[in-house]
């Protein structure tokens, strides 16, 4: 039986009535990417209220990589709701966090000792990140990229590029932020091409340390291996290499984002292992807690314990209930194959996705790593103008017909796949053959017709 089951029109009237509750009650600052008011979610799907029942290709925005509600995670949650809910780990701590805390030190990247630090959140992780950097290296400054996203707090604000909407009208942002170009091959900065440029844009952060921030003055330069919200982007093999080279040379930390790139997506626990890297200081979070709010920094263990007793914590920083899902969530890796998956998922797509930019011009690029997938849309293949209102009408008709999508990119013209890994060979069939008849409608709207490339 399909997955897919509309009974109503999208959205339907339990949802609007929700809607008009919610505009009177929540302000307009917080956006929704559909109408639709959700009932339940299992695996890869989502019942909305009205009964209609979508493929979920969000994933809650990347955080349910192991799936929506997989039993091992329900379990380990409930078994925890017997014992205790909170305590504060900072007043009288718990195993669980201790035992997760180990984990993490053995599957992140590098053989050195390790030590981990929970939060709540990938921002309030990327803010301890920095304060931990900053206190190791008694040095203020961190270099982000272009199109980076690290959060919506205000120093994870000032690490952010993307201007609208996050970061216009919210400034004075913290100081001692610089910004240099990602390695974003399809809109390189340089305008030249891998791999005759020699990866000109890593090596230019010597450049940076003499022209723009002293390299003394410099704590770390913060990547994600993959861009998230800044359009999926893979910089190539040897860029993290070379960037890290340089920062060592001159005793500058790398910090890798891994909030959206980790846990499974790529076809590997962190985007991290692609490149062959040990990042300094790693931060994750979304899918680390199958669901629940969690967030971790990890980094070498000399680094991790520059701040002093009490510099770091927070009232919930590594609730209970979390700790248990995050175990269960890497048991579920250990035993289910999920990375392999991943990896199915991610050539499904591009399978699919490369046919349909053979027909249909507005696909620019299609690009990932194993089941981080994406496709960049444009108006012209020449030009590469991006087509941020196509890409709205695509996702707009795919919620419509039973598929839940998300945009991404600094231009808003990126379709991102965050689908949960068990998402079976079938529904990935059938949320396609969604998303092509959007792309086709679209496309045929904009009065083009259909060019064989
Ligand atoms: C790479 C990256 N870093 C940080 C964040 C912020 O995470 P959170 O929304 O949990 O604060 C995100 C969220 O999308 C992200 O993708």
């Amino acid at each position: 039986m399909a997955t897919i089951q509309l009974r109503t029109s999208i959205p339907g009237p339990k949802s609007k009535v929700l809607a008009e509750r919610r505009n009177a009650a929540v302000p307009r600052g917080l956006s929704h990417g559909t109408p639709i008011y959700v009932a339940k979610a299992q695996d890869a799907w989502m019942e909305d209220v009205d009964g209609n029942r979508y493929i979920d290709f969000a994933g809650g925005i990347g955080c349910l990589n192991v799936g929506h509600r997989q039993e091992p995670v329900l379990s380990a949650v409930r078994e925890q709701l017997d014992k205790f809910l909170h305590t504060c780990v900072q007043v009288t701590p718990y195993e669980n966090y201790v035992r997760l805390a180990e984990r993490m030190n053995e599957v992140t990247p590098g053989k050195f000792p390790k030590k981990t630090l929970f939060v709540n959140t990938g921002a309030e992780a990327v803010e301890n990140a920095v304060k931990i950097a900053r206190a190791h290296t008694g040095r203020p400054s961190i270099i982000a990229f272009e199109d980076a996203f690290h959060g919506r707090t205000m120093m994870t604000l000032a690490l952010t590029s993307k201007t609208h909407p996050y970061k216009a009208g919210f400034a004075p942002f913290p100081s001692d932020v610089y910004r240099i170009p990602y390695a974003y091959c399809y809109r390189c900065s340089y305008s030249m091409k891998y791999p005759s440029c020699d990866l000109f844009c890593a090596r230019h952060l010597e450049d940076t340390f003499k022209r723009v921030v002293a390299s003394e003055d410099v704590a770390a330069v913060i990547a994600e291996p993959v861009l998230g919200e800044g359009g999926f982007v893979v910089p190539p093999p040897d860029f993290y290499r070379v960037l890290i080279e340089i920062c060592h040379k001159h005793g500058v930390l790398f910090i890798a984002d891994e909030v959206q790139s980790g846990f499974g997506r790529t076809g590997t626990l962190f985007a991290s292992e692609h490149y062959g890297i040990e990042p300094d200081i790693l931060v994750s979070a979304k899918s680390i807690g199958g669901g629940l709010p969690l967030a971790a920094i990890t980094g070498r263990a000399e680094i991790m314990d520059a701040p002093g007793p009490g510099g770091l914590g927070g009232t919930f920083a590594g609730n209970p209930v979390s700790c248990a899902a995050a175990l269960a969530v890497l048991d579920l890796f250990d035993r289910e194959n999920l990375l392999v998956r991943a990896n199915e998922v991610g050539n499904h797509f591009q399978k699919r996705a490369t046919e349909w930019q053979k027909h249909w011009p507005i696909i620019g690029d299609v690009r990932g790593l194993g089941g981080m997938q994406a496709i960049e849309l444009v108006k012209s293949r020449e030009t590469r103008e991006p087509a941020p209102d196509e890409t709205k009408q695509i996702t707009q008709y795919c919620y419509e017909h039973g598929l839940i999508t998300i945009t991404a990119g600094s231009y808003s013209n990126v379709i991102r796949v965050l689908v949960p890994l068990v998402v079976t060979d079938e529904q990935m069939d059938e949320a396609l053959d969604v998303l092509e008849s959007a792309l086709k409608t679209v496309y045929e709207k904009t009065g083009a017709v259909a060019q064989p490339v």
